[in-house]
């Protein structure tokens, strides 16, 4: 929901536009490129830097206006601490922290000068990487912001100057030594983006506008990608019995949908998929079992889970990734009314499994449950891997930084957490046990939708694990901290943080395309 950025690359001679970005480390030496501009002003700004006790540390920065000799309005020199030191997600964040700099300017257009003589990583892979940062940063969610907010005239002027005024910014030129190479490096990563971006949107979009039918129906377009999507109405779902998945729906006016995305891109199309489940819970009030009304309206945000999957989905086909891929996502509203499920209702769940519902805040996992099931029955996947806003548990054992992490396989943990290592999206693993397991013994039914008073985010990973057929290979990412109002950092300044999409993207891409081309 913001106005596109487009990004282009040229040669590090090719004249700058009005306002510059260029980098400088420890060392202080001024890159090349910006020498180049006009050797008699090197020290010129070496002086400026040093009146302002500039020292090129990360993300330390010192603007000169009208520079002289150089032929721009301003140049921001930008620290970048010891180049060495950072990999793909140090860029991108340095990325993010060069485009902040810049929208704090309120300019148009801009020009970064991406020379950092950088020890290791390959000068394209630098620039695509800042680039990358950038456009994950200039994202912003103002659809419903009438005003024109930051600009002169503006109709509430006070409110205005809160408001990250991102989208006077529409043109990010990223100079450098082979913008060819650049281009071609930045293609899978603009299609990471694209992915994040539409996560956060569908993340941030109130519950009045995104119900189940209006999540599925934006799912449906991503045809137009090359995705292919079946979308399952509560008449399908009741007639393959997806009744715990109904029971949470059916206090809703709104009715429940399944959304399938299928990927193919793998050499051979029968070759068996990587699948991906979320939960959708559009607005979660906790239904009969109902929730406090101080913060509800977060509660928009349970399905940030679809909305990763649905990003993660979208950034393989935008990218053509070399993989069979298919998402999974389980589309309610849980609302207290007179056809809500009540608490100590008994249900059967797609897995012939009867559940007791004994607080029908534990919606999250009866979505689930139903879904896991579908996936692995029809689809006979390689893993499962599901995202969920699960429980505020997991916030209490890892705060709004990590996602909690649990596998019933230490393979698909390790390759998770180095994914996470590398996109610098945080990941611990938390206990999968049979003493968690032992609580949700119900005297009712086979299994109860609660355990104890002690580790919720441990009991609820064990409900799932319930519907994980032997032999499957599962992972599951509790997001409940991370997907929304998480910490604001350089490249996510958004309420919904579409967490996960650069992960699962990572995971796959360094784990299964190379074998698969
Ligand atoms: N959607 C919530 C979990 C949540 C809470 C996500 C806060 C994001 C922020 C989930 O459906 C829920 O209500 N979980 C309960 C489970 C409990 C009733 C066993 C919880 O965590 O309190
Ligand atoms: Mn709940
Ligand atoms: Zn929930």
């Amino acid at each position: 929901m913001t106005t596109p950025l487009e990004i282009t690359f040229a040669r590090l001679d090719a004249a700058p536009l009005a306002t510059v970005a260029a980098f400088v480390g420890q060392d202080l030496a001024l890159p090349p490129a910006v020498q180049a501009l006009n050797t008699r002003s090197q020290g010129l700004l070496l002086k400026a830097a040093e009146a302002a006790e500039f020292k090129g540390k990360l993300k330390s920065s010192i603007e000169i206006l009208a520079p002289q000799k150089l032929d721009v309005q301003r140049l921001v020199l930008v620290g970048t601490g010891k180049t060495a030191e950072h990999d793909d997600s140090g860029w991108a964040s340095l990325g993010g922290y060069v485009l902040g700099q810049i929208t704090a300017r309120k300019t148009v257009e801009a020009s970064v000068i991406a020379d950092v003589g950088s020890a290791g990583a390959k000068p394209e892979v630098v620039a695509a990487n800042l680039a990358f940062g950038a456009l994950l940063r200039h994202y912003s969610f103002r659809k419903y912001l009438t005003k024109k907010n930051g600009e002169e005239g503006a109709a509430n002027g006070n409110s205005a100057e809160q408001k990250p005024a991102n989208d006077r910014l529409v043109k990010l030129v990223v100079h450098c030594a082979d913008p060819e190479k650049a281009r071609a490096a930045f293609e899978a990563k603009r299609a990471v983006a694209d992915g994040v971006c539409f996560a956060r949107d569908l993340v941030n979009e109130p519950a009045n506008v995104l119900g189940p039918v209006e999540f599925a129906e934006r799912v449906k377009e991503l045809e137009r990608i090359g995705l292919e999507v079946e979308i399952l109405d509560d008449k399908t779902l009741k007639e393959l019995g997806m009744n715990t998945l109904l029971a949470v729906a059916q206090g809703s006016v709104r009715p429940a949908r399944v959304a399938i995305m299928q990927w193919h891109g793998a050499k051979s199309k029968r070759a068996k998929p990587l699948a991906f489940i979320g939960k959708g819970v559009v607005f979660d009030t906790g239904g009969i079992s109902i929730k406090p009304s101080a913060g509800m309206e977060d509660m928009k945000g349970d399905m940030g889970g679809a909305a990763a999957v649905t990003g993660l989905l979208y950034a393989l086909a935008e990218r053509k990734a070399p993989v069979n891929a298919v998402g999974l996502i389980g589309l309610v509203e849980n609302m207290p009314s007179g056809s809500a499920t009540r608490p100590g209702d008994i249900v059967t769940s797609l897995s012939g499994q009867t559940v007791e519902n004994l607080n029908t805040d534990a919606e999250g996992r009866l979505v689930l449950a139903d879904v896991l099931w579908y996936a692995q029955e029809r689809f006979k996947p390689r893993f499962v891997i599901d995202l969920a806003t699960l429980t505020g548990a997991i916030m209490v054992a890892l705060g709004k930084d990590f996602a909690g992490l649990f596998s019933n396989d230490d393979k698909l943990a390790d390759q998770l957490l180095a994914a996470s290592k590398a996109t610098g999206e945080k990941v611990w693993r938390m206990p999968l046990d049979k003493s968690y397991d032992k609580m949700l013994d119900s005297k009712n039914a086979d299994v109860k939708n609660i355990g104890g008073r002690w580790g919720g985010a441990c009991t609820a990973a064990a409900f799932l694990n319930r519907f994980i057929k032997k032999d499957v290979p599962w992972a599951h990412l509790d997001i409940a901290g991370t997907a929304m109002d998480a910490p604001k950092n350089e490249i996510n300044t958004s309420w919904g943080s579409g967490w996960g999409v650069q992960l699962l993207d990572r995971f796959v891409a360094d784990n299964f395309e190379k074998a698969e081309k």
